[in-house]
C-alpha cells in the first residue's frame, strides 16, 4: 500500500475543507435571501434548521477545523509563491479572500463571542439593530461592505468548485452532472448572492420600519428599541468584548495583510535572485532555476526536449531521467515515483522529471527520445497521445479456430466479413469507432460524447444490439454452413491515453492503457461465466442498468490488485430491456 505524498493529503485537505465551508456558505447565503420576505421567517429557519446542523458539535467541529485548515493553506501558498505570474482567477482566488477577511474576521470573532464565550443568542433582528443603530454614513458604509463580502467569498467559492468539478468530469468522468448540465449551476451561482444580498437591503428595510413602529406603540424611542434588542441577546458583560473587536481587526488585520505581502515579495525576489540551482544536461546545457522547481519545469525553461506524455502529472514515465551526479541530498522519490518505480522496474537512479524538485544543483539525462519519429502524426496530440476516458467494447468469437479448420478459407473469409460487417455497423451507428480487428476479436472505443454516461450507454446498446443480430446471422449460418458462432463481450471504461500509433502508414488512433486490458479481461470472463456479456458495475451504472435482474460479482483480474465488481449478462439482447 503507497503513502500519498504530502502535497498530495495537503491537496485533498485543502479541497475538503473548501468544499465543507462552500456548504456552510451555501446554507448561510440562503438563509440570508429569506429576509426578502421576512426577518421572522429568516430567523425561524435559521434556528430550527440551519443551527441545527451547523450547532451541533459535529458540524460546529468541521466547520471551524475546516476554516482553520483553509486559512492556514491558503496563507500559506501565498507565503511560499514562487513567482507573480498567475492566470486573472488567480488573482481573483488570492485577492477576494484576503479582502473579504476584513469583515469575515470581525463577523466570525462577534459571532463566537456572543453565542458561544457570552451565551448569547444571534438573529438576523440583532444584527439588522446594530446595523441600523448607527450613523447614516456608517449604515451605508456597513451595507456595502458586507454585500462586497459575500460577493467575494462566493466568487472565490464558486471559483474553487468550477475548476475542480470540471477537472473531475473531464480527467475523471466523476460529477460528469456537472457539465451536463452547466445552465442549473450558472443559475445556482447568481441566484445564492444576489438573493442574500437583497435579504440584507429588505432586512435592513423592514428592520427600520419595525423600529419606527415599536417606536409608537412602547412609547420610545428608535435608539431606544434596538438598545432593548441588544439586551435581549448579548449578555451586559459581552458589551465591551464585542465593541473592542472592530477596532482592534481593523488596526491589526492591514498590518497581518502588509507583513503577508512582503514576506511573498521577499520570498519571489529570493527565488529569482537567490537560492538557485543549475540543472545541467550532457549536451552541455544548463538551466538556472529556482530551488524547488523540478526537473521538467526546468527542460522547459531551458527549452530542452524533454518528453513528457502525461503532462508532468505522474501518470506515465515518458520524462524518466538519469541522474548523473548531483550536489548533496536529492529529495526522495515521492507517492507517484514510487508506483511508477515498482510498476516500470526503475533502476534507483532514475527518476520521474515530473516529480523530482531538487534542491540542490544536479547533472540529468533524459532517457526518452524526445524527437518523435512518427512522420504521419501531424498534431501534439497525435505525437504524444491524450489521457481521457474511454469506454472501451471487446467481441471475440468463440472457438473459430476450429470451425475456420472445418471451413474452406473463401468461406471463412465470407463469415468473418459478415460478422465485421454486423459489428461494424451497430458499432458506427451508436456512436463508436473500430479500434481494431484481432483475428475474430474485435475492439471498439466509444469516446464521442463528453458525457461518459452517453458513451457507456452507447456501448451497452451496441451489445445489446449485436447479440440481436447475431442471432439473425446465425440462423442464414446454420441454413448455409451448418455452424453458428457464438461469441463473448466485455465493456469496461476508464482513463486511457488516446493517440496515434503505428509505423510509416500503419498508424491509427488508438487506445491504451490497464483500462483497455481491464476490457478485454472481461471479455474472456464470459467464457468462465458462460454468458455473453461482462460489464464493470462502473459502465452498468452510468448506463443505468437495472442490475436487479443480473448477477453482480466481484471478480480478480489479472494485473489488479483489488477485485473488480462485474455485471454478467447471459443474453446480451434483451438488455436494452434494463435500462432504466
Ligand atoms: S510526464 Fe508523465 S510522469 Fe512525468
Amino acid at each position: 500500500m503507497f503513502k500519498e505524498d504530502f502535497s498530495t493529503i495537503i491537496r485533498k485537505i485543502r479541497i475538503l475543507s473548501g468544499v465543507i465551508l462552500f456548504a456552510y456558505v451555501i446554507m448561510h447565503l440562503s438563509n440570508h435571501s429569506l429576509n426578502i420576505f421576512s426577518i421572522e421567517l429568516a430567523d425561524n429557519v435559521r434556528e430550527n434548521y440551519f443551527a441545527v446542523i451547523w450547532q451541533h458539535p459535529v458540524g460546529l467541529v468541521l466547520l471551524y477545523s475546516s476554516l482553520f485548515a483553509h486559512l492556514i493553506l491558503g496563507f500559506s501558498s501565498v507565503l511560499t509563491r514562487k513567482s507573480f505570474k498567475m492566470s486573472f482567477k488567480d488573482w481573483v482566488q488570492i485577492i477576494f479572500p484576503i479582502l473579504a477577511l476584513l469583515f469575515l474576521a470581525q463577523h466570525i470573532a462577534a459571532s463566537f463571542i456572543i453565542t458561544k464565550v457570552f451565551g448569547g443568542s444571534e438573529t438576523y433582528s440583532l444584527i439588522f439593530a446594530a446595523i441600523s443603530s448607527s450613523e447614516t454614513s456608517k449604515m451605508i458604509m456597513d451595507a456595502i461592505f458586507y454585500s462586497l463580502m459575500i460577493i467575494f467569498i462566493w466568487t472565490h467559492g464558486v471559483i474553487g468548485l468550477d475548476a475542480y468539478l470540471k477537472q473531475q468530469a473531464v480527467h475523471h468522468g466523476k460529477y460528469s452532472f456537472y457539465i451536463s448540465y452547466p445552465s442549473i449551476f450558472k443559475f445556482i451561482y447568481w441566484i445564492v448572492p444576489t438573493g442574500a444580498v437583497f435579504g440584507w437591503i429588505f432586512g435592513l428595510r423592514e428592520m427600520s420600519f419595525i423600529a419606527q413602529i415599536k417606536s409608537y406603540e412602547i412609547a420610545t424611542t428608535v435608539p431606544m428599541y434596538f438598545q432593548s434588542i441588544f439586551m435581549k441577546h448579548i449578555p451586559m458583560e459581552a458589551f465591551p468584548v464585542v465593541m473592542a473587536i472592530e477596532p482592534i481587526v481593523r488596526k491589526y488585520y492591514p498590518l497581518f495583510v502588509l507583513f503577508v505581502v512582503v514576506v511573498c515579495v521577499l520570498n519571489v525576489v529570493r527565488a529569482r535572485f537567490f537560492g538557485r540551482i543549475i540543472v545541467s544536461y550532457p549536451g552541455g546545457e544548463s538551466v538556472s532555476v529556482p530551488k524547488g522547481t523540478s526537473v521538467l519545469e526546468a527542460s522547459r525553461i531551458g527549452k530542452i526536449p524533454h518528453q513528457s506524455i502525461c503532462g508532468g502529472r505522474g501518470r506515465c514515465t515518458t520524462c524518466r531521467i538519469k541522474v548523473l551526479s548531483h550536489e548533496g541530498e536529492i529529495p526522495k522519490p515521492n507517492f507517484h515515483e514510487i508506483k511508477a518505480i515498482e510498476r516500470v522496474g526503475l533502476d534507483d537512479n532514475v527518476r520521474l522529471a515530473c516529480q523530482l524538485k531538487p534542491t540542490n544543483s544536479i547533472t540529468v539525462l533524459p532517457l526518452l527520445n524526445p524527437e518523435n519519429q512518427l512522420e504521419t502524426a501531424r498534431s501534439a496530440r497525435a505525437l504524444t497521445g491524450k489521457e481521457q476516458e474511454t469506454v472501451i467494447l471487446f467481441v471475440d468469437l468463440r472457438d473459430f479456430t476450429k470451425l475456420s479448420e472445418k471451413k474452406l478459407p473463401y468461406d471463412v473469409v465470407y463469415i468473418l466479413n459478415k460478422y465485421y460487417a454486423v459489428c461494424g455497423e451497430i458499432i458506427e451507428k451508436n456512436g463508436g469507432r473500430l479500434d481494431k480487428f484481432i483475428g475474430d476479436g474485435i475492439m471498439a472505443i466509444f469516446d464521442a460524447s463528453d458525457f461518459s454516461s452517453e458513451n457507456c450507454s452507447n456501448a451497452v446498446n451496441s451489445a445489446s444490439e449485436i447479440s440481436k443480430n447475431m442471432k439473425t446471422l446465425n440462423s442464414e449460418m446454420r441454413v448455409d454452413f451448418s455452424e453458428e458462432m457464438r461469441f463473448g463481450m466485455g465493456i469496461h471504461a476508464g482513463s486511457t491515453i488516446v493517440g496515434l500509433m503505428g509505423y510509416g502508414k500503419t498508424v491509427t488512433e488508438t487506445a491504451v492503457g490497464d483500462n483497455v486490458n481491464i476490457a478485454s479481461r472481461l471479455e474472456e470472463l464470459t467464457k468462465t461465466y458462460k454468458c455473453e456479456l461482462v460489464i464493470s458495475k462502473y459502465v452498468a451504472d452510468k448506463a443505468n442498468i437495472n442490475k436487479e435482474n443480473y448477477d453482480l460479482k466481484a471478480v480478480d483480474i489479472r494485473g489488479r490488485k483489488e477485485k473488480l465488481e462485474v455485471v454478467t449478462i447471459e443474453d446480451a439482447s434483451d438488455l436494452s430491456l434494463a435500462l432504466v
